[in-house]
């Protein structure tokens, strides 16, 4: 197969190269700094280890004056029960423990909590390390049974070894390896920016209109990509406004959460009903084929203005796109279904797997659509116009998708 560039309708310009595009490469080297500085308060956020959970109170003893009048008698089945208690919801058994101090549990008991004056001591030792004898049982198999001494319902169930494994890969390894794919991937992007500039139309804008999509396609495009950037806007305050929103004050992160928490919810039916759409629509035109070796091995004529791999109605690295957004979508919408019903076809387990599943496949489409938006606006010169007016440059097409163009041409719908 030939680098096809037939149908171009202006020669190339004698005087040499496209025009310099500096003001995006400017934008594209501003990027990379500021992708630069979040990446390195990412690094930061990946050792500063403020992610363990350290207890930060312990028991204390009443105060003596009311052991002395008999107010408090802290034998040790109270001892448990006011463990208990400590664990209980706090509308029912009285404020935090962080805005009072003491308080009132049932008629007679004071429940008192102290400041553990170095909490980090509890990540080493016996409390955070299993000793020889426990190893065993918490680690050689999936289930261990038995009781548990800790004086509060579902002790057993938060003390799985799954349990451990699913809040090591929610909260540390998705979380912090998403952040690092989601902000190298965009660094890249905006370094191929900053050096190479936007890919250019090589011969120029044409002014003659190929139409490439209609408004159906449009409307479905649109409606899809904008449910998208909501669900991943919500996914990102759900997943990270600890770090990012919670600065700025819990008021802040209350609301937001609230709003994210519902709003997941609601750009769904329309996200999923778009996938459905697109895959009805365009999977014949996303069927691979031997022109997409040929377009990979060229790097998609990316790198270079001169290299023009031939493609039909959509190339290589579209391809990829619509299959992420299919395979990938579809994997989101069943497991976010899954979610909405907890339990409902899941045990503990399946409900781990599939928020842990949730996690990882959001995090990488994010990703990956980020290079979508790229080149679809401003990594490529003319790509946007095909999704909002519907028509093209025939130059554009020529460079990009030669053979589609010949195609057009023959049904006559090139002007
Ligand atoms: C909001 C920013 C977005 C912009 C500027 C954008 C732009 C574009 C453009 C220009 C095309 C047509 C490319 C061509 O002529 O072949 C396109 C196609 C497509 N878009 Fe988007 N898009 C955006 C968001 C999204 C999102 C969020 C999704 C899905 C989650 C999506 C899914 C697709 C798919 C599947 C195609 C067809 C395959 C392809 O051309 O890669 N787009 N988009």
């Amino acid at each position: 197969m030939t680098d096809a560039t037939h149908g171009a309708h202006r020669p190339r310009d004698p005087h040499g190269s496209p025009p310099p595009f500096t003001g995006y490469r400017i934008f594209g080297a501003v990027m990379v700094l500021l992708l630069l500085i979040a990446l390195a308060v990412q690094v930061f956020e990946l050792f500063d280890g403020d992610n363990r959970t350290v207890p930060e109170v312990r028991w204390g003893s009443p105060p003596t004056s009311e052991v002395q009048s008999g107010l408090s008698s802290v034998g040790a089945t109270d001892m448990l029960r006011e463990r208990a208690t400590l664990q209980g919801p706090r509308d029912i058994y009285g404020p935090s423990p962080e805005d009072d101090r003491s308080f009132q549990v049932g008629s007679e008991t004071r429940l008192n909590t102290e400041a553990i004056p170095n909490p980090d001591g509890f990540l080493t030792g016996a409390w955070s390390t299993p000793d020889a004898d426990t190893l065993p049982l918490v680690r050689g198999t999936d289930r261990v049974e038995g009781i548990s001494s800790l004086p509060y319902t579902g002790a057993a169930i938060y003390e799985r070894p799954f349990a451990r494994d699913w809040r090591l890969g929610l909260a540390d390894i998705a979380t912090h390896l998403g952040a690092l794919v989601i902000l190298g991937f965009s660094l890249l992007l905006a370094l191929m920016l900053a050096l190479r500039g936007r890919v250019p139309i090589v011969r120029g804008k044409s002014g003659r209109k190929v139409e490439r999509f209609g408004w159906f396609e449009r409307a479905t495009h649109w409606m899809t990509s904008v449910s998208f950037l909501m669900l991943a806007l919500t996914g990102i305050v759900i997943a990270y406004g600890d770090t990012l929103i919670l600065p700025f004050g819990d008021a802040l992160l209350g609301s937001t959460g609230w709003l994210a928490t519902w709003g997941h919810m609601m750009f769904f039916p329309s996200f999923a009903l778009g996938v459905v759409i697109m895959f009805v629509m365009w999977v014949r035109h996303n069927l691979p084929s031997r022109l997409d070796v040929n377009w990979l091995a060229k790097g998609g004529g990316m790198f270079s203005d001169d290299v023009h791999p031939s493609a039909r109605k959509f190339n290589a690295g579209q391809k990829l796109i619509f299959w992420s957004v299919i395979l990938g979508g579809g994997a989101m919408i069943l497991s976010g279904v899954l979610l909405m019903f907890p339990f409902f076809l899941l045990d503990i387990n399946g409900m781990g797997w599939t928020m842990l599943i949730h996690a990882v496949v959001g995090l990488i489409m994010i990703a990956i659509i980020i290079g979508h938006i790229y080149i679809g606006s401003v990594g490529m010169q003319g790509a946007f116009w095909a999704m909002w007016s519907g028509e093209v440059d025939r130059n554009w097409a020529a460079e990009h998708h030669d053979l589609w163009l010949s195609d057009m041409e023959e049904k006559g719908s090139a002007r």
